[in-house]
């Protein structure tokens, strides 16, 4: 199946690639494919009206919507009454922490290595609920969570536990289905944040074994909407949200409000329609591109790679963080725009707690490269040309 998804002519269907200016910022947000552009402009030229009625507009318009709340649960290999799309990944835990039932006393185990996406909402239900809340993160020298470092903290009193797929500033894809495995072992719930592990491998949340699980579309080539997951065993825990006359069975009645954006929904078939069958040739490109990046990065004892060193597609995706002795993450940013049309960037990208508490990074955090499919050997091996350019002239091998 790998064999039919050509990454070069992957490249020609994104309108944004066209001009001039390298997209090394995927990981805040992707580029969107011409298909998703085309099918929003077809949806809100000739069927932009509300939802549920049954004139002959009215109709295609449900049709469509429904399309793309049946594909993206097919996607993530879901049934159709176990997901809802919304907004953001924030806005989605934040409204399923408003919905979520749990008792007081109850002990929930949040992560250092997250966005702040994935730890503000359970603090916000930690405080309405009264629950306990313990901290989990991993050595500096591993920084990884693992299913081994998840033990000690857990027993019979914790009920919820939190963590990323992969982090947004390490790269490191976490093991869930181990991590889900220890989690249920003791009885408690498992919330993960795809949003990082989306844009590069295929999501099957039954195979993952996870409870709740989220990602936002907007990172994987389409519109500003993401998905959140909740078993339909999960669902016990989730309070309806929906007005008192409506129907609470499904995760869409218990947690969508008012629908969601109807024109990024629809769209949603164009990127599943893309990515069909393109697992292994995404993963096979990365994992050249992660590896031309790398390799210069490690060469030089005067850079650290702020996570994994390897090029391992098994143990990262190519969202690559790095510090520099003697040059800031942001003057290495600011140089390489003089000089460059390569668009990359620095900070925290709103994993502070990983930064500040378990690196011990300065207010500027690291420099972050994050490349997806669509970027090009070239690119990344122009990109090392405006490295060595800007950081201090100094390139010692490493032995
Ligand atoms: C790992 C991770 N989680 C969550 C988010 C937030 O996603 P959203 O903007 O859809 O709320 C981001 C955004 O950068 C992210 O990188």
């Amino acid at each position: 199946m790998a064999a039919t998804f050509d990454i070069s002519k992957g490249r020609e269907q994104f309108p944004a690639l066209q001009q001039d200016q390298v997209f090394l910022d995927n990981a805040g947000g992707s580029q969107a494919l011409g298909t998703v552009i085309d099918s929003i402009t077809q949806y809100l030229s000739k069927t932009n009206v509300q939802l549920g009625a049954s004139y002959h507009t009215g109709t295609q318009s449900n049709t469509k919507y429904e399309e793309g709340y049946q594909a993206a649960a097919k996607y993530i290999n879901a049934g159709r009454d176990e997901i809802v799309l919304g907004a953001s990944t924030t806005q989605l835990f934040m409204n399923l922490s408003q919905a979520m039932i749990l008792n007081p006393g109850d002990e929930i185990i949040l992560s250092k290595m997250e966005h702040e996406t994935n730890v503000k909402p359970w603090l916000f239900m930690a405080e309405r609920l009264g629950l306990k809340v313990t901290w989990w993160h991993s050595d500096k020298s591993e920084l990884k969570l693992t299913a081994e470092n998840l033990k000690p903290l857990l027993s019979p009193k914790v009920k919820f536990v939190a963590c990323t797929h992969v982090s947004n500033v390490l790269g490191t894809i976490h093991d869930v289905r181990a991590i889900a495995d220890a989690v249920h072992s003791v009885g408690a719930l498992l919330c993960v944040d795809g949003v990082s592990f989306a844009p590069h491998r295929k999501i099957d949340v039954k195979a993952f074994g996870v409870d709740f699980y989220s990602f936002s579309w907007y990172k994987v080539y389409g519109p500003h909407i993401a998905v959140l997951y909740a078993s339909n065993a999960a669902q016990a825990h989730v309070k309806p949200m929906a007005h008192f006359f409506n129907p609470t069975k499904t995760l869409e009645d218990k947690l969508g409000f008012a629908a969601s954006n109807y024109e990024g929904v629809q769209a949603i078939p164009s990127i599943v329609q893309y990515l069909e069958g393109s697992d292994e040739a995404i993963t096979e490109h990365e994992g050249k591109l992660q590896k031309i990046l790398l390799d210069f990065l490690n060469s030089r004892d005067d850079i650290t790679v702020v996570g994994s060193t390897s090029a391992d597609s098994k143990e990262r995706v190519p969202t690559i963080s790095f510090v520099v002795e003697g040059i800031s993450p942001k003057t290495i940013v600011v140089e390489a725009e003089k000089i460059s049309n390569y668009g990359f960037r620095w900070g925290h990208f709103y994993s502070k707690r990983l930064c500040d508490d378990v690196l011990g990074l300065g207010p500027e955090g690291v420099t972050r490269v994050s490349m997806v499919h669509y970027n090009t050997e070239e690119e990344i091996h122009g990109l090392v040309d405006v490295l060595k350019k800007v950081l201090p002239q100094r390139q010692e091998a490493r032995q």
